[in-house]
């Protein structure tokens, strides 16, 4: 098949990471007969200097075409970061109904975890990434008095709880998962998850009745996070309780140079986009030792989506393969190798394997 794939490298080491991501999709390309249209977009801070805007006006229309969005990463300190974010990644997500956020957890040979026994953690994380807690709506009242307060509201709807359960539930029967995972604070946060939780378990029942089903308040799920990883396989959250949770997780399995992430449209009618967690490093930017697992990653989740299950599966591989060997290793993971030996590590294993 033929994709299109817009490429949004950013700032800092996210063209820097990208690079690498782009050698093993063409080597990807060449050695599973698909095709790959591949357009870049400058769309960056270094374009909002110049035009006052991260993206131009009809961006999104531009960006409507494509199969896929590989994005990098952005900031940058001539930039305020709630722009850099607020104009560039929030309009992809909103405007492309990008509601699920996908983030894989799984345990890689050879990296140094902070638990003791760290070994065989392999779950994935469907968290709700068009409503909940992060909304607009509220206020703020009585500025600079001793009342001052601020209100902020969650809004969760039926349709958006039906929506997010459905997507992990069928990703769980595709891809061999047994059990879902549901977060909720429902004794204490009684409206918006008393909600969740009716929808979820209906849901769950009603259709998805040969998955096993659990629930658990966040706060509990946190600590068995810690304590027994290895007992998950899909976990579903809130918008909120998904961005702590995937954190926790990326922590559990050796940071952030390693995790990628998927905002994800499932029904296609949008391109999804696909990026590393981590943002635009600009502690170590412009020194070519970035790891650029998360974002080579990343376009492996694409390809998944895009339905290149073997080519996914391939890259996958070849990034476990090289931790493995720990010959190849950047910084973050205490070796000393360049981002481009250890992109140049993962293609070669790619191509062989
Ligand atoms: P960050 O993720 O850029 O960096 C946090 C720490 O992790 C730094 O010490 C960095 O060197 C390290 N790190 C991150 N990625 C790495 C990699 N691939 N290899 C090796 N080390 C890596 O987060 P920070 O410092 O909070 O934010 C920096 C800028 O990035 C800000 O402008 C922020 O707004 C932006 N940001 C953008 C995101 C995005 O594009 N989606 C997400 C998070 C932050
Ligand atoms: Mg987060």
């Amino acid at each position: 098949a033929d994709y299109k794939i817009a490429v949004i490298a950013g700032d800092g080491i996210g063209p820097e990471v990208m690079e690498e991501a782009l050698r093993v999709l063409k080597a990807a390309e060449e050695s599973e007969g698909f095709s790959l249209e591949i357009e870049e977009f400058p769309w960056n801070s270094e374009y909002w200097l110049e035009h006052g805007r991260m993206m131009p006006e009809d961006g999104l229309e531009q960006l409507r075409s494509f199969d896929a969005i590989l994005f990098g990463a952005i900031g940058d300190a001539r930039v305020p970061d709630d722009i850099t974010i607020w104009e560039l990644i929030m309009p992809i997500r909103k405007g492309f109904h990008q509601y699920v956020n996908f983030r894989p957890v799984k345990s890689l040979p050879g990296i140094q975890t902070p638990l003791a026994n760290g070994d065989g953690i392999d779950f994935v994380i469907f968290r709700e990434n068009a409503e909940g807690e992060y909304s607009d709506s509220g206020g703020r009242l009585y500025a600079g008095q001793e009342g001052e307060m601020a209100v902020q509201n969650t809004i969760m709807t039926r349709a958006g709880i039906e929506r997010i359960t459905r997507a992990a539930c069928r990703y769980a029967k595709e891809n061999g998962r047994k059990k879902i995972t549901s977060a909720t604070k429902s004794n204490a946060v009684i409206h918006a998850n008393k909600l969740w939780d009716e929808h979820v378990q209906r849901i769950t029942g009603e259709e998805f009745g040969d998955l096993e089903f659990e629930q658990y308040y966040v706060d509990a799920l946190a600590a068995y996070f810690v304590q027994r990883p290895q007992s998950f396989e899909v976990v579903l959250a809130s918008n909120l309780f998904g961005d702590i949770l995937s954190d926790l997780g990326s922590g559990l399995v050796g940071g952030l140079g390693l995790s990628p992430s998927g905002n994800i449209n499932p029904e296609k009618d949008y391109p999804s986009m696909f990026e590393p967690v981590h943002g635009s490093a600009p502690d170590i930017a412009g020194q070519g030792i970035a790891n650029p697992i998360a974002q080579i990653w990343s376009a492996a989740l694409m390809l998944e989506h895009l339905g290149e299950k073997r080519a996914a599966v391939r890259m996958v591989t070849a990034i476990e393969e090289v931790l493995a060997e720990g010959e190849v290793r950047t910084r973050d993971i205490g070796g000393e190798a360049t981002t481009g030996e250890m992109g140049e590590a993962i293609l070669h294993a790619f191509q062989s394997n």
